[in-house]
């Protein structure tokens, strides 16, 4: 973990870490989640298949060219926190906190692989990942802290509620996740750098070195992957789908959640996430026989009647009693065919490339 550098601090409160800490203790289905796995299956993992591309990426890895990347320099400018619009405040915060919480959701579990496996190339790689995510966590921790709060990084490990996954589902959905990471700091990064007076934070300009090791942790699940071709065949495909219809449309709601935000960015909520989808749904030809459909006539429509359900379930846990539980149901109801009506547009179909290995390229 980056230990925050004493001297950058000396001017603000001491962070109140119980709020932000509640927040990222949450388990929603919105919320980024710590995951858990069958270990000892990982651990047995044989990656001779893809040896030559493996031991590239171990290097990369290994030489550390984020060394010194996630450290405050004179880049980063002074915020004026006080007088931020309340409404933007809020909605960054909460951004920072759900970014802190997915990036040290990733640490935890790839820490764990570590610690409990057996198989050096496993320890090594997961040893790396864990490295990343870990400043990642702590560098977003460290400018929450000039905002005068924190989440509390080791309280959360403890107080989490883990999702148990078996490896495969691990596979997909972390894969999906790392380069869907990449997808979503590259188009921040360079949309910022065509229009810089809508950078209002200093911290998206570390996003371009950051997304890189995303990306590589990305190339990293797909070269697991294809150590066995029965991953990415077969009925498997229906999980494909299906981690491919929750993680877009859950990324649609969450975004749609934080309209001030966007609004500061200077981003389109709806363009941004077709252009995140298209970057991810590219790159995953990498892995994934089958893509989802993004420009079908019925995929907008659907994502939102799944963010109306989505809003409606939120404003009936608010209202309580016997009216906002059955309100709560209907809407969870609504969710549920929204999915179904996503999950059922045809996938488009692929071969994969022989060469399973990209660079980022965006
Ligand atoms: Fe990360
Ligand atoms: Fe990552």
């Amino acid at each position: 973990m980056n230990a925050p550098n004493p001297e950058m601090h000396a001017d603000i409160l001491p962070p109140d870490t119980t709020d932000t800490t509640a927040m990222a203790t949450q388990t929603t289905l919105l919320n980024p989640r710590f995951y858990t796995t069958d270990f000892d299956e990982m651990d047995r993992i044989d990656v001779t298949p893809v040896r030559a591309e493996w031991d590239k990426l171990i290097g990369q890895m290994k030489s550390d060219p984020n060394k010194g990347h996630f450290k405050k320099n004179e880049d980063w400018d002074k915020i004026d926190w006080d007088g931020m619009d309340p409404a933007l405040k809020v909605e960054f915060i909460d951004f920072l906190v759900s970014s802190c919480t997915a990036e040290f959701s990733g640490c935890v579990l790839y820490k764990e692989m570590k610690r409990r496996g057996n198989n050096p190339d496993i320890c090594e790689l997961f040893n790396f990942m864990a490295r990343d995510e870990a400043r990642h966590a702590g560098f977003i921790n460290d400018a929450l802290r000039e905002a005068g709060i924190a989440v509390n990084l080791g309280f959360l490990t403890k107080a989490k509620k883990y999702t148990y996954f078996r490896p495969k589902f691990i596979y997909y959905a972390t894969y999906l996740s790392e380069k869907i990471g990449y997808a979503r700091y590259i188009t921040i990064f360079r949309h910022l750098e065509a229009n810089p007076d809508h950078r209002f934070h200093p911290i998206f300009k570390w996003f371009k070195e950051w997304c890189n090791d995303e990306f590589s942790h990305g190339e990293a699940f797909a070269l697991l992957m294809r150590t066995d071709p029965k991953l990415t065949s077969g009925i498997n495909l229906y999980w494909i789908k299906f981690f491919l219809t929750a993680v877009y449309s859950t990324m649609w709601v969450r975004d749609h959640a934080r309209p001030e935000f966007h609004k500061a960015l200077g981003v389109d909520i709806g363009w941004y996430d077709q252009e995140v989808f298209r970057k991810t749904s590219t790159i995953a030809r990498q892995s994934f026989p089958i893509e989802l459909d993004i420009d079908h006539p019925r995929w907008i429509p659907g994502l939102e009647r799944m963010n109306r359900a989505f809003v409606a379930m939120d404003a009936a846990k608010h209202q309580g009693g016997i009216g906002g539980k059955l309100k709560g149901w209907v809407a969870a109801t609504q969710a549920l065919v929204a999915f179904v009506g996503l999950y059922t547009i045809p996938v488009k179909r692929h071969t994969l490339p022989v060469n399973v290995r990209l660079e980022p390229s965006y």
